[in-house]
């Protein structure tokens, strides 16, 4: 019998399944591949030849020849701070002129430039920036993300931030899933009182924006010397917790503070940068199921050291790999980017890096039934590369090697043009 389908992929010189089951290797390559869906879902995955007796394309269904190209699951974009108002250039300049991104932030630049742009904008001017910086997410393969908020800083920006990434929920093709940061950073009112502001946070901003259901993550900066100690950082997680939002958090980027050892402990989805975590945290993350998000983008950024891949990959901890979209420490929308970056610089295998940029971004934003692979039941999303095979994508690197990006079963990108 052949399955009805209203979705057909062709032609595909390597179709990376990332099941091992389905094909070859880590990735589970099925050469000259074909994948069908219906209703914005996988139904069918195999080989060109076998289409026509596998699967019913339904008049008026759309049909994607691959034309031998590279066929896999749309990038899952797990940690950016990609809704904010203004841009940071002029501290880009004064960091290439040798002053340090903490310098800038302790001097009243940083996140708090940014804090101050947003604050400004209105609703509807976020959600015209944030517009064209997702279209360039799109454009790069991203088909699944996670937004934080964390540049408004009191409750209202807050949640003019989170209303801002619902319009864009119902706009926008990316499917985007929305955090609660209002812990980003200590804003000027607080200055000399943080533990004032996680008050705010706990007892005012969480039960808001749950109560508008605006965030299903909860995210806090755990560090030291900017961002939070541990000790705040659990009462603003646990807070989020009993608010319905489950944990995350950045940890351990700039010191070894006891943040991945933070994220064992209230089960956090994932916890991320970890450039300096220590060898009790990894086993922690192991021993909890924590999700590693590694951003090399920001490290290369920067200028950090970069988080120890290897050691959370022989220790056996899931690693998702994820850009940290943000106008300070890695503006960057590009996963095929960040793929380079963790070959290169932290020695992954080009199948660990796509596997950590797909099924592991997945995890890390607990979605892996539904997104990261190309697998019956699962959605539709797939990039056609325009690639003689896979391991070109973080090989020739620098350049957008995206030509048609699927979400749900739809064409969408490039966009198509109704006459
Ligand atoms: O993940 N560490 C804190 N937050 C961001 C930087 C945000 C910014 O500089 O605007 C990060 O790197
Ligand atoms: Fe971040």
């Amino acid at each position: 019998v052949t399955r009805p389908a209203d979705f057909l992929l062709t032609g595909a010189g390597e179709l990376l399944t990332l099941d091992p089951a389905l094909g070859d290797g880590p990735l589970g390559v099925i050469r000259e591949g074909a994948l069908a869906a219906g209703g914005g879902q996988i139904v069918w995955v195999g080989r060109t030849g076998d289409v026509g007796k596998e699967v019913r394309l339904l008049p008026g269904g759309r049909e994607v020849d691959a034309h031998g190209g590279v066929v896999m699951p749309g990038f899952v974009d797990s940690h950016t701070h990609s809704i904010f108002a203004g841009s940071r250039e002029e501290e880009f300049a004064q960091r290439t002129a040798g002053i340090t991104y903490q310098q800038i932030a302790a001097a009243g630049g940083g996140i708090l430039t940014t804090v101050r742009a947003t604050r400004e904008a209105t609703t509807d001017e976020l959600v015209a920036v944030a517009t064209r910086r997702l279209d360039l997410v799109l454009q790069h393969g991203t088909t699944t993300m996670e937004a934080k908020s964390g540049y408004g800083l009191t409750t209202a920006d807050e949640i003019k931030i989170l209303e801002a990434i619902r319009r864009l929920q119902e706009a926008h093709p990316i499917e985007i899933h929305p955090t609660f940061c209002g812990a980003h950073e200590v804003p000027p009112e607080y200055r000399e009182n943080a533990d004032g502001y996680i008050d705010l946070v706990v007892g005012e901003m969480i039960p808001a924006v749950a109560a508008r259901r605006l965030a299903e993550h909860c995210d806090v900066f755990c560090d030291q010397g900017g961002g939070f100690s541990v000790e705040q950082s659990r009462r603003v997680l646990q807070a989020g917790l009993e608010h319905g939002m489950r944990p995350r958090l950045h940890a351990d980027e700039f010191a070894a503070s006891g943040g991945a050892e933070l994220a064992a402990e209230v089960g956090a989805l994932s916890a991320d940068h970890l450039l300096r975590v220590r060898r009790d945290g990894i086993r922690a993350l192991k021993a909890a199921g924590v999700t590693a998000t590694l951003l090399p983008g920001t490290a290369f950024f920067l200028g950090l050291p970069y988080a120890p891949a290897r050691a959370f990959l022989e220790a056996g901890v899931r690693v998702a790999l994820a850009t940290d979209f943000n106008p300070g420490s890695c503006y960057t929308p590009n996963m095929q980017l960040i793929l380079t970056l963790a070959c290169t610089q932290m020695r992954m295998t080009v199948e660990e890096a796509i596997e950590s940029a797909t099924v592991g971004g997945a995890h890390a934003l607990g979605l892996q039934t539904q997104v990261g692979a190309l697998t019956p039941d699962r959605w539709c999303d797939l990039l056609v590369l325009d690639l003689p095979n896979y391991y070109h994508l973080p090989y020739l690197y620098g350049v957008n090697h995206v030509q048609t990006v699927v979400k749900a079963g739809e064409v969408v990108w490039p966009r198509e043009v109704s006459t």
